[in-house]
């Protein structure tokens, strides 16, 4: 079957099966083919057209697709065993442990694995409830931490949450980046302020310096715990191994996810300082998950660190980061008329346009040159830029030159 017949087929299978609004936004893109394999930074359809993946999961493939160390780890993996027993002790999966804990912020020790980014949150929201005795969370305007029931309520924009009211009680939403109204609503009651170092979901959001500083001693003063959620920021994203490096803060609590699994498995994890592991001395059944922690994911954590630790992942997303940013600077200064702005750290990079409609062009128009990417789920005027660390220079100059052709096509058509 040739690509436009599989599409075809596909979406009318999502049309009929699974869900017809994707189905009608893909065809709107001028789509006429599916991903059939993945390699470094590319996506290839059945056809091998290849697309330049900068979206990249999001923010998953920071190693690239398939990196060949994680697949041969894999495969010596499924010759063992993939699932656990929950019986006998997992080597593979404390082994996976040790090498979180050794990567993680200051005295990071304890990691529990799950399969999501958002069950990391629920569990880490599970944790501080528990080990504080606390019932209320403060978070921040705007946050994503990802869509199941605990997650959501910490989370922002009402167009996902309405629908599923009422959410968690005890939870409070303040400005992000904004100090004073921290100050103003944590309090003796408070069980932990959760906060995305860099804000992802709503438009790549960099808070003001010192921000994470204030509020661990917010939390300090409070006895409240600081959970990071680093899910999107962590393992080397924006040209650190943790976003919240950058002011040295070391979270009771850090949520990871995405690049966990090295763009192979779906993996999420809550790690935590050793007091709040108390949580597990009574019943170390208190809080579980069938599939989290399994041998096969936990194989490919493993093997993914090593690759992050070995090539300097951070490093790499720091430099070409720069480079990235530094060209879409000069395509919003050349397109004022059309960009609001661009801003990120490493590659993690937003670009804001004044209306979610100008930038569906541009992403439209990035696709029809092979080039993926998206709006941002909290913030749709904003598209994201998250391509993988390999991406070489020229790919970046590549992209940057199809940004400007795209935001050209747009407000041709808008007449802007
Ligand atoms: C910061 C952050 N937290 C949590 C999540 C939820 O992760 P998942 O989609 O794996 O549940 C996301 C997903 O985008 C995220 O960016």
């Amino acid at each position: 079957m040739n690509s436009k017949a599989l599409f075809d087929l596909t979406a009318s299978r999502y049309m009929q099966h699974a869900n017809p609004g994707i189905a009608t936004l893909t065809r709107f893109m001028g789509l006429e083919t599916v991903e059939h394999r993945a390699k470094g930074c590319y996506v290839y359809g059945p056809e091998g057209e290849a697309y330049l993946d900068c979206l990249g999961g999001p923010g998953v493939f920071t190693i690239g697709h398939r990196h060949p160390a994680v697949v041969e780890a894999m495969h010596n993996q499924l010759e063992l065993m993939a699932l656990g027993s929950h019986i006998l002790l997992d080597p593979v999966m404390a082994e996976a442990a040790e090498k979180v804990a050794a990567l993680c912020p200051g005295d990071i020790q304890y990691v529990f694995f799950c399969n999501s980014g958002a069950e990391a949150v629920e569990g880490a929201l599970k944790a501080a409830r528990m080990h504080t005795g606390r019932p209320d969370f403060v978070c921040a305007q705007g946050g994503f931490h990802g869509k199941t029931f605990g997650a959501l309520s910490a989370s922002g924009r009402d167009v996902y949450k309405t629908p599923f009211e009422p959410l968690l009680a005890g939870f409070t939403h303040v400005p992000f980046g904004d100090e004073s109204a921290l100050v103003q609503a944590v309090t003796d009651t408070t069980a932990a302020v959760l906060l995305e170092p860099i804000q992802c979901e709503n438009g790549i959001i960099i808070p003001p310096a010192g921000y994470l500083q204030t509020a661990r001693e917010i939390c300090d003063r409070n006895g409240a715990l600081l959970i990071l959620d680093e899910i999107q920021t962590g393992l080397g994203r924006t040209g650190r191994m943790w976003a919240c490096d950058e002011e040295e803060v070391t979270p009771d609590i850090i949520t990871l996810g995405k690049a966990l699994g090295g763009g192979m498995m779906p993996v999420g994890a809550f790690a935590a300082r050793p007091a709040v592991w108390d949580i597990f001395e009574e019943n170390p059944y208190v809080h579980t998950s069938t599939f989290g922690g399994n041998p096969l994911a936990c194989r490919a954590v493993v093997s993914a660190l090593e690759v992050i630790v070995d090539e300097d992942i951070a490093t790499l997303c720091a430099r070409r980061g720069e480079h990235l940013l530094a060209g879409m600077q000069q395509v919003a200064a050349e397109f004022s008329h059309v960009i609001a702005q661009v801003r990120g750290k490493g590659l993690l990079v937003g670009v804001e346009f004044p209306d979610s409609d100008i930038a569906n062009l541009v992403i439209a128009g990035l696709i029809q040159e092979k080039i993926l990417t998206a709006f941002t789920l909290n913030q749709p005027k904003v598209v994201r830029l998250e391509p993988p660390a390999v991406i070489t220079e020229a790919e970046i100059d590549r992209v940057v030159q199809v940004f400007a052709q795209a935001a050209t096509g747009a407000a041709e058509l808008l007449q802007l």
